[in-house]
């Protein structure tokens, strides 16, 4: 691949004053990198330059198609002042399977995380280092043809954003509570739910919305043919603690594979925790609920990290989970995954890759 190109800004921004009111994705930093598709010439002219909006016309096919894949992931500072990233290859492992899906041109998986590596590096300042904060990378391409036919695009922008953050819900680690959602649909196998694309979003705002206006954080998603199954919750994979074993529901096409997800099963198993990837009921759980047998459920994502679940709602079944508060297993996985991801504990899976 080329070299990266780098142009600093002459416009340093202020950064934020006070880290513990960082939200989720509302700061940018300083610079964005950037590299072109082009039909016969592939990806080229990667660079880093200084943030700012992007010319686009205004029949670019993305705006009116949707022809656009993203990633999530971190970049964490320890209290020794080191940088590390959480498991980048799976990030760009999985862009890749996404890019596939969407009619994408791949990316060289490698240089994908170098580009995210020099980009933190030229930002490194902006990593914020209050309890729990860190900076949130988002690759992201899309489509940029001028023209409104419907087909695969032959120009498309790959740019990476990063964004010191906080906490992703205003709960942190509280138990949130979660709409079980019985009419609206994400994905289903065949179509795009593994992949991490704008439209599985767009397709749960209004669900999403309607959860907010009663009082719910997010929806939880029922499979969408028999609207039996749970899938996952708006911004996070979705666990259950049921008499003693963990449940999770399979990759089954309309699940996205999330690495906080993967990370989770791999870490409870070696606590010798049993877990099981399978077809999980709503009625199963409803059930295990009323025989005091639901002991904990909690979501998982790079944003979430892991967020308990205090009560989930089926239509007029309200199923309170260990009294509304975080169990055990949830606290003691928030501790081991954030101990690895910020340095604090031994990072045994050999997970973390160091910026510098
Ligand atoms: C992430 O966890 O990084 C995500 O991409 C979820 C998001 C839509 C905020």
């Amino acid at each position: 691949m080329e070299k990266i190109r780098v142009e600093l800004t002459k416009h340093p921004k202020a950064k934020p004053a006070d880290q513990s009111k960082l939200g989720f994705g509302q700061i940018f930093t300083d610079h964005m990198f950037l590299m072109n598709y082009d039909e016969g010439q592939g990806w080229h002219d990667p660079r880093i330059v200084p943030y700012g909006p992007i010319e686009l016309d205004p029949s670019a096919m993305c705006l009116h198609y949707g022809q656009e894949v993203f990633e999530g992931m971190k970049a964490y500072r320890t209290d020794d002042g080191r940088i590390l990233l959480f498991r980048p290859d799976k990030n760009m492992a999985r862009l890749n399977v996404s890019n596939d899906r969407l009619c994408i041109p791949p990316i060289d998986e490698a240089f994908g995380v170098e580009a995210v590596k020099e980009l933190v590096k030229v930002d490194q300042d902006w990593i914020p280092t209050a309890k729990d904060t860190s900076l949130y990378i988002r690759p992201f391409i899309f489509s940029t043809d001028a023209h409104l036919g419907v087909h695969p695009a032959k120009h498309l922008l790959f740019c990476i954003i990063l964004s010191p953050v906080g906490a992703y819900y205003p709960e942190g680690l509280n138990p949130v509570k979660i709409y079980v959602e019985n009419e609206y649909v994400r994905a289903v196998k065949g179509g795009m739910g593994f992949t991490k694309t704008g439209g599985n979003y767009a397709a749960s705002l209004k669900a999403q919305d309607e959860a907010e206006k009663i009082g719910y954080t997010q929806v939880l998603w029922l499979d969408g043919v028999e609207r039996k199954y749970v899938e996952e919750v708006g911004t996070m994979n979705v666990f259950f603690k049921v008499d003693g074993e963990i449940l999770t529901p399979a990759l089954q096409g309309s699940i996205l594979s999330g690495i906080t997800r993967m990370s989770c099963i791999e870490i409870l198993k070696s606590w010798g925790m049993k877990v099981t990837e399978r077809r999980v009921g709503i009625q199963e759980l409803a059930d295990a609920a009323k025989a005091g047998k639901l002991e904990e459920a909690f979501g998982s994502g790079t944003a979430a990290v892991i967020s308990p679940i205090g009560e989930l709602r089926w239509k007029d079944d309200i199923m309170p989970i260990n009294n509304g508060e975080i169990g055990p297993v949830s606290q003691k996985l928030y501790d081991t995954l954030t101990g690895i991801q910020w340095g604090r504990i031994p990072d045994e899976f050999g997970w973390t890759v160091e910026v510098k």
